[in-house]
């Protein structure tokens, strides 16, 4: 149907999925309900193919998980889909370094004949999540994915989200898809073998949107944080949990799920986070990397007056309670630090926008920045 002058008319695509979290511990024990619950949506879910895929870290610490996953999936076998293929793959940053493990994806999908109401289960870190979420959003255009998270950071970030992608041309997450998971299992029991710095690392994205969205939830931190950095699971699960909660209401209910804004408000703190990651070769992980950009916003909106002194010191004395780094000397490198908000407003599109902190619970937009100040902030923390 065209207009009188000749044009298209413009319409609106309404696009709706089913975005299922669920939260356990001991998914693969028969007793356990979680991942059969997380499937049921799926009558005929037991004449599906599955491709599951183990994170290389976590297969090395808990090498019987193959054996407990085939054990799991053959005591359901009426309400889970038929394993096809196990494999290990590569997990942490390395995972998204290249195309290596999205091509790797797409080779299995089509090898064992999965089709786009079958499945890629994917076990495993933030960075092996994202790749092969990459994968299975673009195999037969989109296949299903379950996401077992398996760091503190997958399960209270990663995994809620809709994005998946690798890194390019030194630049996080140039490369991807928005894709909405078929289901998210976050089991608490597989984060029993985290090495402390990377438990402890999950958190950075807990204060960020406590910081951003919930004054009581921060408070909520600050009581167990010390537990948390002796990576006490009972203590920090309720954390996790809020964590996840909160970042799910962002993208079912803020509106904006595949971010056509120029705005990205879960980002505070990561414009320097992402140039630190790049910076360091990934030698500082995605959480410290944000616990470091997110004390340098803070800092930054102290200096211009927006946080006040108290608040701040509150939020510094916290972050190092929780035992997330503090200071990096590549900070000092303020020149290519500050080249790295060309590079977020660049995958955005639009202008600039950073998000600063009026207080605790209270973020707001900025559009630009003063770079002596951000210099000043930076210096402090070299
Ligand atoms: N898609 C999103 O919305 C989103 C959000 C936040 C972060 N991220 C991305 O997530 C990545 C960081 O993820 P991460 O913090 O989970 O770290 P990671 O995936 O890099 O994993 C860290 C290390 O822990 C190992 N590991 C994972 N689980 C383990 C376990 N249970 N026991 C022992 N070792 C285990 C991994 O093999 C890896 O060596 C970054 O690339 C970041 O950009 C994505
Ligand atoms: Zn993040």
């Amino acid at each position: 149907m065209n207009a009188p002058d000749g044009h298209d008319r413009t319409r609106t695509v309404r696009l709706s999925f089913a975005h299922r979290v669920h939260f356990t511990r001991g998914a693969f024990d028969r007793a356990n309900d979680a991942l059969p619950a997380a499937l049921a949506d799926d009558a005929a879910v037991a004449s599906r193919r599955a491709v599951v895929l183990i994170d290389e870290g976590v297969r090395s610490a808990q090498p019987d998980i193959e054996d407990r996953i085939r054990a799991c999936f053959a005591s359901h076998p009426a309400r889970l889909p038929r394993i096809v293929a196990v494999e290990t793959v590569a997990g942490g940053e390395r995972a998204k370094e290249d195309m290596r493990l999205v091509d790797r994806v797409i080779e299995l999908v089509e090898k064992h004949a999965i089709d786009r109401k079958s499945f890629v289960f994917a076990i495993g870190g933030g960075a092996m999540l994202d790749a092969v979420g990459f994968g299975a959003a673009t195999a037969h255009r989109g296949v299903r994915l379950v996401r077992l998270p398996t760091t503190t950071l997958a399960q209270d970030d990663a995994a809620m989200g809709v994005k998946n992608g690798v890194n390019r041309f030194g630049k996080k997450n140039f490369v991807g898809a928005f894709a909405v998971p078929y289901a998210v299992v976050c089991d608490e029991s597989l984060l029993s073998t985290l090495p402390p710095a990377v438990f402890r690392a999950g958190f950075s994205e807990a204060v960020k949107i406590a910081l951003l969205k919930d004054p009581a939830f921060f408070a909520g931190i600050e009581r167990v944080a010390s537990a948390i950095a002796a990576c006490d699971l009972d203590a920090s699960s309720p954390v996790i949990r809020r964590s996840a909660e909160l970042h799910l209401a962002h993208i079912v209910d803020g509106g904006d799920p595949f971010e056509a804004n120029e705005a990205r408000p879960l980002d505070f703190g990561h414009w320097a986070a992402h140039r630190l990651e790049s910076m360091s070769a990934h030698a500082v992980s995605h959480g410290d990397a944000v616990a470091l950009g997110l004390l340098l916003d803070c800092r930054y909106s102290n200096l211009k007056g927006w946080l006040s002194d108290a608040e701040h010191a509150r939020i510094r004395a916290c972050v190092a309670a929780l035992g997330l780094p503090m200071r990096h000397a590549l900070f000092a490198d303020t020149k290519r630090l500050l080249a790295g908000l060309e590079e977020f407003r660049e995958h955005l599109g639009g202008q600039l926008t950073v998000t600063m902190l009026r207080a605790i619970g209270h973020g707001f937009e900025v559009h630009e920045l003063d770079a002596d100040l951000v210099r000043r902030a930076a210096a402090e923390m070299a």
